[in-house]
């Protein structure tokens, strides 16, 4: 176990929380203090093995988060079916719960040396609607209590270069989740969606598409249309389109915040998946305020030159006021930035004027 034993609450966050490390039941839908009461998990859910009836997914394109690595779940409640739908994201059964748990590998070269497991995210479908909550994991990976009000967490890991990295990793405040997960006021999943879900996963007995995984479980009230039928992302650092990674990169990376509707649709520069073409995705767009955030440049990207486009200075950076995506995440995303690179640097000379 790697991990030192620091946690720092940020008081600062909410004062009237502060003397409590975990939040009161709110309202009149109590959630349980300890992660252990959901019954997610074979052992203590140190290995992250799910308990019966607890289906393991990923992702077609990731969210990057500080290096951090991520182990996603749903479980249905008895008898419950996911409304399926090829575009939109799922209806999911009340009593369903989403989980997804951040870790951190020792070494980002070699999974099997291990991992310490950071926190446990999980989206709850109530009867009014989805609810967003987290734990945070003891230092011996025993037991996650749940944490309203943020925490900080030292983390350590060596990185693909073999250098010993380290961070305060931060744990969002509810409120932070409702930022990227309620854009439009209610907290709604994210990537249970078809373009994200069709994908292959190994659950034993070697690669299978996943939706076709869960249709064979009986988890859908309909039979999802055949493979090349569905709508999908592609891997960003694949092989694939170059246009093709790139809005798959947005749609996990920016889109939640970046959409028409979204925490950040007042910018204009929307790059949700359905967006092709320059119009929002900011090709010799300027943004709508000055301030730290243009970067002293003119516009979003001007195409050819990467080094005068906002989008790069602002993916680059680590600076809290200028970095894209916002906080909670403070390191920037080495392979994104040098993806988004690529793309504009190939983009026929324009200088915007
Ligand atoms: C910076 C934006 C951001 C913040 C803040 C954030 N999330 Fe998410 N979350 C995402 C994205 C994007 C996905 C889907 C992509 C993935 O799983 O990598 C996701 C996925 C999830 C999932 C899996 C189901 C789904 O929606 O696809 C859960 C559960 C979850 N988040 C819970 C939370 C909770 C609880 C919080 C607050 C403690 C939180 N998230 C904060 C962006 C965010
Ligand atoms: C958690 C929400 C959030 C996420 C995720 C996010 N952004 Fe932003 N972004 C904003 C907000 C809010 C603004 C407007 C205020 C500002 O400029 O800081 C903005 C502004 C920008 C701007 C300036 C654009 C303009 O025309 O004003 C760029 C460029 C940008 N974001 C790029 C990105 C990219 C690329 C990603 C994904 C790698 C991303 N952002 C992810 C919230 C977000």
């Amino acid at each position: 176990m790697k991990r030192s034993f620091l946690l720092v609450l940020l008081c600062a966050w909410s004062v009237a929380a502060c003397s409590s490390e975990v939040e009161a039941p709110a309202g009149n839908s109590p959630y349980p203090l300890h992660l252990s009461d959901w019954g997610l998990f074979e052992g203590t859910g140190a290995t992250q093995i799910p308990a019966e009836g607890v289906v393991p997914y990923q992702v077609a394109s990731t969210l990057f988060a500080d290096f951090s690595s991520k182990h996603r779940f749903i479980r249905l409640p008895e008898g419950g079916r996911i409304g399926y739908d090829n575009e939109a994201v799922w209806d999911f059964p009340v009593g369903t719960v989403l989980v997804k748990t951040f870790s951190y590998l020792h070494d980002l070269r070699d999974p099997s040396l291990g991992e310490d497991i950071v926190e446990t995210r999980l989206i709850i479908r109530e009867e009014a609607g989805w609810n967003a909550i987290t734990y945070l994991w003891n230092a011996e990976e025993t037991e996650a209590s749940r944490v309203a009000i943020g925490a900080s967490v030292h983390v350590e890991w060596t990185d693909m270069a073999g250098a010993l990295r380290t961070l305060e990793y931060r744990v969002p405040t509810n409120a932070q989740c409702r930022t990227c997960h309620g854009g439009s006021g209610a907290v709604t999943p994210l990537a249970l969606r078809t373009r994200q879900m069709d994908r292959l996963n190994n659950y034993g007995s070697g690669d299978i598409n996943q939706i076709d995984h869960m249709a064979t479980l009986g988890m859908f009230d309909v039979a999802p249309p055949a493979e090349s039928d569905r709508p999908n992302l592609v891997g960003p650092f694949g092989a694939g389109d170059l246009d093709a990674r790139v809005r798959s990169y947005f749609d996990a990376n920016c889109a939640h915040c970046h959409h028409d509707g979204g925490a950040a649709s007042a910018s204009g520069l929307w790059l949700n998946w359905e967006q092709q073409g320059p119009q929002h995705q900011g090709v010799c767009k300027r943004p709508p305020a000055a301030g730290p955030g243009t970067c002293d440049l003119d516009f979003d990207i001007v195409p050819g030159d990467p080094e005068h486009s906002i989008m790069i200075c602002r993916v680059a950076s680590e600076v809290p006021d200028i970095k894209m995506p916002e906080l909670p995440t403070q390191l920037h995303d080495p392979a994104g930035l040098a993806l988004l690179t690529e793309w504009i640097a190939a983009m026929p000379a324009d200088n915007c004027e």
